[in-house]
């Protein structure tokens, strides 16, 4: 792993004390860069009706988004839990290079969206 990347999980574990997470209490952080080099943070904000939490990742590509970034211009995100079902879905559709993220056992690794949801659904 390169130390950019290693620094880039280490913003979203930083950015993690943000969230907002109530119900759960589990904190999530996520740190998106752009090719360009632009850094987007995100934390799961979670509701009092659970279905409309939003998750740190889409958090997260929601900023860059809103800044203009688009799918293909993002290079690596770092999350600091194992990206849920749908967030994999989320990062198959910006075609990232690499997600680096807190796996279960609670070790930072690195992956790509194809690994994580293989046959992804496209359209
Ligand atoms: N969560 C994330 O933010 N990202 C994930 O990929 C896994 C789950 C959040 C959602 C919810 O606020 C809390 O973690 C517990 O599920």
């Amino acid at each position: 792993m390169t130390a950019a990347d290693r620094e880039l999980y280490e913003q979203a574990v930083a950015v993690a004390a943000r969230a907002y997470a109530p119900y759960s209490k589990f904190f999530v952080g996520a740190a998106v860069r752009a090719r360009d080099g632009r850094v987007f943070l995100g934390v799961n904000v979670e509701n009092a009706a659970y279905p409309l939490g939003v998750c740190a990742e889409k958090s997260a590509l929601t900023r860059a988004v809103g800044e203009g970034v688009r799918p293909g211009e993002v290079e690596a995100i770092g999350i600091t839990a194992s990206p849920c079902g749908g967030c994999r879905q989320w990062l198959a559709e910006f075609g990232l290079d690499r997600v680096i993220y807190a796996d279960n056992a609670g070790e930072v690794v690195e992956s790509t969206p194809a690994e994580l949801l293989p046959d992804t659904f496209s359209f």
